[in-house]
């Protein structure tokens, strides 16, 4: 390929984004060609083929993530193989186990991150890799704000974990197994035990939590291959996968085809239905609004209830369910889920591998209707995300109807007022506690700027005394998300939030609160007068943070309705022509 020189600083007059650097004739060519050939590349991989960034989010703080060097070596050969150079560059990780106070506060930062690495760079396309919960969005809502051609490849989840002939799923077990220890049902060896059983490979959590909602969703939008949501990150067809995102994405920068032409608003459409047919986490709801705000859809809160309503869950996956992903998997995975919901979906949209997900998916079959269950015996008939509305909260909350329980989604109770996550985990387990079964718990003060990050604190573990009662669920509220794997009658991400001064603030212990799901309900049955009282009288919390990244966070982060990411990330701004500095 030629590169005739077009200015001063050696400007090529064609071919790809990269071109601007490693074609330019002159010193302005020479410095970045020199300083790349000191990696051992011959010349030719320098010579006018696609530059395609492999975006990691691999580390040893993200034990979900560890093996995604090993993914990074397939995508390469993928590259390679259809002509590009590929460059694998690392983005801040977002391990969930172990950041505090909570990697969702962290996910805006990381989208910058991939952001500006993948505009300051010569990047034509890029393969993200990301596997842990928050790296999905973060990777996908950094490379939608450049609009350049993407392909997401998930690490895809861990093998299922056995203990004493049990199996166990990541998270939705863990809850079970902490509360059979409270209670006294199991040892403190039998719980050690089982710790090591539950994560024994590579990959992220084998539930339909988070991270297999995020990975299964980018599969169904568009943006992943086939079987990106499902294949075990240890089977030998996950690299296989990888391999083939990198010969795939070299055709994308050929044919010009950037991320907002998949993930249209088709896409989002059929994202939220099949959330609804996998019984996905809660936590998508924010982070496809937030994705949408940066691709400029017309996408927002109301469309997760209106789409979803009526899609029945079929895929019979805990925390909602049986199985695990391995099962799921075998199963036959996404496509089935997608050829069985085929009449819902916008099945012209396209997807990354050319074509329309309507051709993906026909004539895809399930192996196991136990595990993908036709539509004439659901797991749940309506298991789409609920959006509620009401006096306490104005702006939507939201619960998930296959996780919570049928004779508490109407429900009227007596509020036990928990002020922080730290009154909470102080007095839960007090004897002296005033609850009882039909009480309703309400956490104040863990939304996004109020803990800030907007925590996984939202499913309250329950009082031990009423555990050993055998209470099994209660109506919670809060500000709060919960994390995918977990369950329970569990209203979420009520906006506003507590600490501006949303209604949430206002409720006090004794108070009566109303949840009928049946009306989209969420209502403080207090007078409109004594609100007043206590509206004025209400002090914000002290901010947590008065400088640095916290301190950006916390004056930029929007509502829970808005996705949570900062006010300034909105849209996208593309890749303009770069500037040389030297
Ligand atoms: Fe990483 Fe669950 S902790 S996916």
């Amino acid at each position: 390929m030629s590169h005739a020189s077009d200015d001063s600083t050696g400007k090529p007059a064609t071919a790809f984004r990269s071109s601007e650097w490693f074609a330019r004739a002159g010193k302005y060519g020479f410095i970045p060609r020199s300083w790349m050939k000191s990696q051992g590349f011959v010349p030719e991989m320098l010579d006018g083929r696609p530059v395609i960034g492999i975006c990691n989010t691999w580390s040893e703080l993200t034990n979900c993530n560890r093996h995604l060097r090993d993914l990074a070596e397939h995508v390469k050969r993928g590259v390679l193989m259809a002509g590009g150079f590929p460059l694998e560059f690392p983005v801040t990780s977002l391990g969930e186990p172990l950041m505090r106070p909570t990697t969702m506060m962290f996910r805006n930062l990381v989208a910058m991150d991939v952001e500006e690495t993948i505009r300051a760079n010569p990047i034509d396309g890029v393969v993200l890799l990301a596997g842990c919960d928050k790296t999905t969005p973060a990777l996908l809502m950094g490379a939608a704000s450049c609009d350049i051609p993407t392909i997401l490849v998930s690490g895809g989840p861990m093998l299922n974990g056995r203990f004493k002939g049990r199996t166990l799923g990541s998270g939705t077990d863990m809850f079970k197994l902490d509360e059979e220890y409270r209670t006294g049902r199991i040892s403190k060896a039998e719980l050690d035990a089982a710790e090591a059983a539950m994560s024994r490979s590579a990959g992220s959590c084998m539930t339909m939590g988070t991270a297999s909602t995020m990975a299964s969703l980018a599969e169904a939008m568009g943006i992943g291959l086939p079987m990106n949501g499902s294949t075990p990150a240890v089977d030998s067809r996950r690299a296989v996968l990888s391999e083939q995102a990198g010969i795939r994405i070299v055709e994308l920068v050929k044919q010009g085809i950037t991320i907002s032409q998949i993930l249209t608003r088709e896409a989002f459409e059929n994202g939220v239905k099949v959330n609804g047919a996998i019984g996905g986490s809660t936590n998508a709801v924010v982070h496809l609004l937030a994705l949408a705000g940066r691709l400029g859809v017309p996408f927002n809160l109301e469309d997760w209830d209106r789409l979803g309503r009526d899609i029945p869950t079929l895929v019979d996956l805990k925390p909602s369910g049986r199985f695990l992903m391995e099962e799921f998997f075998n199963a036959g995975g996404l496509p089935a889920v997608m050829e069985r919901l085929r009449d819902r979906l916008k099945l012209d949209a396209p997807v990354v591998e050319g074509g329309t997900i309507g051709e993906r998916i026909a004539g895809a079959e399930s192996w196991d209707d136990e595990v993908i269950r036709p539509l004439d015996n659901p797991l749940t008939p309506k298991g789409g995300m609920m959006v509620l509305k009401g006096n306490l909260a104005p702006d939507g909350a939201i619960i998930k109807p296959s996780a919570a329980s049928p004779r508490l989604m109407q429900h009227r109770g007596r509020a036990v007022v928990f002020e922080t996550a730290e009154d909470f985990r102080a007095r839960i387990d007090d004897p002296d506690l005033d609850v009882d079964a039909d009480s309703v718990l309400v956490l104040k003060n863990a939304g996004p700027r109020g803990y800030p990050g907007m925590p996984e604190v939202g499913s309250m573990a329950l009082p031990r005394k009423l555990l050993e009662q055998g209470v099994t669920d209660m109506v919670r509220v809060s500000d709060a998300r919960m994390s995918g794997t977990a369950f329970g009658t569990v209203v979420l991400h009520v906006a506003p939030e507590s600490a501006i001064g949303g209604p949430l603030a206002l409720v006090r212990t004794g108070d009566i609160i109303v949840l009928d799901t049946a009306a989209r309900k969420l209502e403080l049955e207090v007078d409109e007068a004594e609100l007043a009282r206590r509206r004025a009288a209400f002090v914000p919390p002290q901010p947590a943070f008065e400088r640095g990244y916290g301190k950006l966070f916390i004056d930029h982060v929007q509502q829970a309705d808005k996705g949570v990411d900062f006010d300034f990330l909105v849209g996208a701004s593309g890749t303009p022509p770069s500037k040389v500095s030297f």
